[in-house]
C-alpha cells in the first residue's frame, strides 16, 4: 500500500472507492498523504476566504427544476474542441500527483481515459509526456504550461508534449509568483519527488525545492504575444488558463486564444479575489457574444454535481476539478480517479432527469434563478462529522450496481 521514494511515503493503492459524496475524500486523504504534502494540496493563499468561497457560492444561482417534461435516461456525452468526451467533467492541471499516489500522473491519465475525461496535465508533472503516452495512447489530453524565463525550455515542453499525444496547452496566467500560503511556510513544504520536465532540463532541479523557488524560475511579464509565440512552435489550441473577468477574456481572445478557463487557481494566489461561479455569467457574456467566440471551461470549488450543472447553466462548456480527484487518486490510484469523476456524473444526471435535461447541450439553456438568499445553514444534521456513528453491516451497505440503482442515478 505504501512505497518510499527517497523517504518520502507514496500510496499504491489501487482500487474503486465507494462514496457518499466528495468531501468525504478530503478527510480519508488526510491519513494517506504526509502532512506537508496534504497541506499543500488543501490549503489556500492568506485567510483562504476566496478557497471558501469558490464553493459556497455556488448558492447564489438556483436550479429551477422543471415537472412534466417527458425526458428520461439523460446522456453526458459532449463535445470539445473535437475531442469526444464522456462526461463535462475534466482533470484539472496539478503539480506532482507523486505527492498523493507512486503511479502519479500515468494513474490519473488512466482514470480520465476510463472515465472518458480530459486530462490536463501540468509542466510540474513528476511522470514524463512519454510515460503517459505509453499508459493511455491517444487518450484526450492537453498539456498545461508555467513558462519560463528561459524560451529554450518552453520550447521543449512545447516540442515534446505535441510529439507525445497532447493536443493542446493550457497557458496559466494567474500564477505567475506563488499566492501567500501559509501552510507552506507552516510545514516548510518542498517538492519531494523530481518533477520529470526539470530533470531532463537541469539533471534534478525541482526536487526539494519549494513553490516559491519554483515560481522564481518561471516568467512573470506574461502577455498576449506568448500565446502568439506558443502557436508558432505548435499549430494546436492555446487556452488561457486563470480569467476572471470579461476584459482579459478578450485580451486572451483578441491575441489568438482558443478557449478561457474561468480560475482562481482554487483560491491559491489573489485571497479575496471573486468566486469563479460569480463572474463565469458576465465572462460568458462577452466571449459569446464577441467575434471570436471560444469555448470556455470553469474550475474551483467543484464538489457536487449540482456545481457541475450550474457552470453548464450559466456559460461553462467544460467543469473542471482539482483537490477532489488528488485525494480519488491518493485512495485509489487510476480506479480512485474514475471513481470521483463518476459521482458527480451520477449527481449531475439526477439534476438532469429532474429539470428535463435529456443532453449536456441543454443544460446550457436550463432555467437558473439568481434570488438572493442570505440565510445559509451551513451544515447539515446528515453530514459525516455530524451523524452519529453508522454501523456498517454487509446488509445496510449497499455498493455499486445496486447502490446506483437505489440513488436513483442512471448509468452512462
Ligand atoms: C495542489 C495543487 C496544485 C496545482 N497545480 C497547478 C499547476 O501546476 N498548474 C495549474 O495551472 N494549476 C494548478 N492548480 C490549480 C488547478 O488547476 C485548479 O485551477 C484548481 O485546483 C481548481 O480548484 P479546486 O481544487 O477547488 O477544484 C493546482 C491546484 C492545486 C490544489
Amino acid at each position: 500500500m505504501t512505497t518510499y521514494y527517497k523517504g518520502f511515503p507514496q500510496s499504491t493503492r489501487e482500487e474503486k472507492l465507494h462514496m457518499v459524496n466528495l468531501d468525504e475524500l478530503e478527510n480519508e486523504a488526510k491519513y494517506v498523504i504526509p502532512e506537508a504534502a496534504y497541506y499543500y494540496i488543501a490549503s489556500g493563499a492568506e485567510n483562504e476566504w476566496t478557497w471558501r468561497n469558490n464553493t459556497q457560492a455556488f448558492n447564489h444561482f438556483q436550479i429551477v427544476p422543471r415537472a412534466l417534461t417527458g425526458m428520461q435516461d439523460p446522456k453526458l456525452n459532449t463535445e470539445f474542441l473535437g475531442m469526444e468526451l464522456k462526461t463535462p467533467v475534466m482533470i484539472c492541471p496539478i503539480a506532482c500527483h507523486g505527492i498523493a499516489n507512486a503511479e502519479a500522473e500515468v494513474d490519473t491519465a488512466k482514470g480520465a481515459k476510463a472515465a472518458g475525461a480530459l486530462f490536463g496535465m501540468s509542466t510540474y508533472a513528476n511522470k514524463s509526456v512519454q510515460d503517459v503516452q505509453s499508459a493511455v495512447g491517444d487518450s484526450p489530453r492537453f498539456m498545461q504550461l508555467y513558462l519560463s524565463k528561459n524560451w529554450d525550455f518552453n520550447k521543449m515542453v512545447i516540442e515534446e508534449s505535441v510529439k507525445a499525444g497532447f493536443t493542446g496547452f493550457f497557458l496559466t496566467v494567474d500564477a505567475l509568483v506563488s499566492g501567500y500560503r501559509e501552510a507552506n511556510l507552516r510545514t516548510n513544504f518542498t517538492y519531494p519527488v523530481p518533477l520529470a520536465f526539470f530533470n531532463e532540463w537541469t539533471g534534478g532541479k525541482g526536487e526539494g525545492q519549494s513553490v516559491a523557488q519554483m515560481y522564481a524560475s518561471s516568467a512573470q511579464n506574461i502577455g498576449p504575444d506568448d500565446i502568439r509565440k506558443i502557436k508558432e512552435i505548435a499549430d494546436v489550441p492555446v487556452i488561457v488558463k486563470g480569467v476572471e473577468c470579461a476584459e482579459d477574456a478578450m485580451l486572451a481572445i483578441g491575441a489568438g486564444a482558443d478557449g478561457i478557463v474561468v480560475s482562481n487557481h482554487g483560491g491559491r494566489e489573489v485571497d479575496g479575489a471573486p468566486a469563479t461561479i460569480d463572474v463565469l455569467p458576465e465572462i460568458a457574456k462577452a466571449v459569446k457574444s464577441c467575434d471570436h467566440p471560444v469555448p470556455i471551461i470553469l474550475d474551483g470549488g467543484v464538489r457536487r454535481g449540482s456545481h457541475v450543472f450550474k457552470a453548464l447553466a450559466l456559460g461553462a462548456d467544460l467543469v473542471g476539478i482539482g483537490r477532489p480527484f488528488l485525494y480519488g487518486l491518493a485512495l485509489g490510484g487510476a480506479q480512485g480517479v474514475q471513481s470521483v469523476i463518476d459521482q458527480l456524473n451520477k449527481e449531475l444526471l439526477i439534476d438532469m432527469q429532474l429539470t428535463g435535461c435529456k443532453t449536456i447541450e441543454d443544460i446550457k439553456h436550463a432555467k437558473i434563478d439568481h434570488l438572493d438568499y442570505t440565510a445559509d445553514w451551513g451544515i447539515s444534521s446528515t453530514s459525516k462529522s455530524v451523524m452519529k456513528p453508522y454501523p456498517v453491516t454487509k446488509e445496510n451497505q449497499l455498493t455499486g450496481e445496486a447502490a446506483d440503482a437505489v440513488s436513483g442515478a442512471s448509468r452512462h
